[in-house]
């Protein structure tokens, strides 16, 4: 069994596995049951002054693939019932680690910062829609809780490096990335209106789609900050809580995938990533943390790309050959031929084999 632990601003979480604030810790009864399956923390739903109103729809299928829209807004209940009912639920009944989602201003967090501390929250994570509200934020709720704060950062602002700057500054123990991406919209094609309630039927884009945006955001903090970050963007496997802590996550947090198929998807998750690590010979998640970030670099290296091919594994699909735009390559009878005059090294048709009977190997 490999080591999951990860230590984040002093609070101990079993595993690496987060639920992110949305649907699935919308109260108690919804993050014990996810606490249950296995995840080692929660975030709760956004804790405002006021509880929302949704439009309805509010949550919609995207594609036919993972990743979904939403107009959802922040919690639906009352901060009181957060205060005296949910978090004291949680704070008795135990199995996990609370983070209450707060925002969107430093005037709500003023107010609600420390009773969500002492209500039980183990850690807070301040969230807004517009970043300037960010910093203002992060310090009020440094100075009332005596917990952790974290600072949950969206790829839709233009000045998201600086924000996290600002946060850091204002006291924030570590940074939460990234919300969901949007405005986004889907129409439905049989009624001609838009999948989502709610102005112009704009929503927010979650799930596998986001992913590469989560990773890079993840990586471009661990590259200039050591703070703990949560990576949450499109996780939906092992292999994706692998890529995020090699980003620079020291965490992560999750909500599409768990949406879409169920609490049971966080327990398989966790084994697979065990097995994942297990096969890899790797003790520590946290030995992991980082292992990417040497590899970024400003310069560009252009050489031809040498490919290695392995007959037993291949299948003979085609995949290779069809994603080719160029026509340089061709698969018969289990042999690999690539016409290097026509290659431009693109690296495509290694990325879509199946069986990774294709892999690149190096360079010229
Ligand atoms: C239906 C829905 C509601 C959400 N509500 C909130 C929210 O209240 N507060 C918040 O900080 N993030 C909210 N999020 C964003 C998620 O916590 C997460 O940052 C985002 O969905 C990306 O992760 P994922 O791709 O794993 O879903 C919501 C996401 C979804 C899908
Ligand atoms: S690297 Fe690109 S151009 Fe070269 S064979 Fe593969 S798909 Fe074709
Ligand atoms: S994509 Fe992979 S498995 Fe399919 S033909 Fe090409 S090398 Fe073989």
């Amino acid at each position: 069994m490999a080591d999951l632990q990860a230590r984040i601003a002093g609070v101990v979480f079993r595993n690496p596995l987060i639920i992110s604030s949305g649907p699935l810790t919308f109260n108690a009864e919804a993050i014990l049951k996810a606490w249950r399956q296995g995840a080692s923390g929660a975030v709760t739903k956004t804790i405002t002054l006021h509880p929302a109103v949704n439009p309805t729809p509010h949550i919609a299928r995207a594609d036919a693939v993972g990743n979904l829209l939403n107009s959802e807004k922040w919690s639906d209940l009352p901060a009181e019932q957060w205060l005296h009912e949910e978090i004291p639920a949680l704070r008795d009944a135990g199995g996990g680690v609370i983070i209450a989602s707060v925002g969107h201003t430093a005037a709500d967090v003023q107010v609600l910062a420390a009773p969500l501390a002492e209500a039980g929250a183990h850690m807070l994570e301040v969230v807004s829609y517009q970043s300037a509200d960010m910093a203002p934020a992060v310090r009020v709720a440094k100075a009332s809780a005596g917990v952790p704060v974290f600072a949950k950062v969206s790829a839709n602002w233009p000045d998201l490096l600086e924000t996290v700057e600002a946060c850091l500054r204002a006291g924030a123990d570590g940074i939460t990335a990234i919300d969901s991406i949007g405005p986004a919209l889907a129409i439905d094609i049989e009624t001609r209106r838009p999948r989502l309630a709610g102005p112009w039927g704009f929503g927010w884009l979650s799930g596998a789609a986001i992913k590469p945006i989560a990773i890079r955001v993840v990586a471009e903090i661990a590259l200039r900050w050591d703070v703990p970050i949560l990576g949450v963007g499109g996780i939906a496997k092992a292999e994706d809580i692998v890529e995020m802590v090699m980003a620079g996550a020291t965490a992560v947090q999750a909500h599409t995938a768990p949406l879409l198929h169920g609490p049971g998807w966080i327990g398989k998750t966790l084994k697979r990533l065990d097995e994942w690590l297990e096969s890899h010979g790797i003790a520590s998640l946290s030995e992991l943390r980082g292992a990417a970030l040497p590899y970024l670099s400003a310069g560009e290296d252009s050489r031809p790309l040498e490919f290695a091919y392995n007959p037993e594994t291949c299948t003979e699909c085609g995949r290779c050959v069809a994603v080719c735009a160029y026509g340089a390559l061709g698969v018969d009878d289990k042999r690999m031929m690539r016409d290097r005059t026509l290659c431009r090294s693109c690296g495509l048709c290694a990325s879509v084999c199946p069986t990774g009977a294709l892999r690149i190997s190096g360079k010229a």
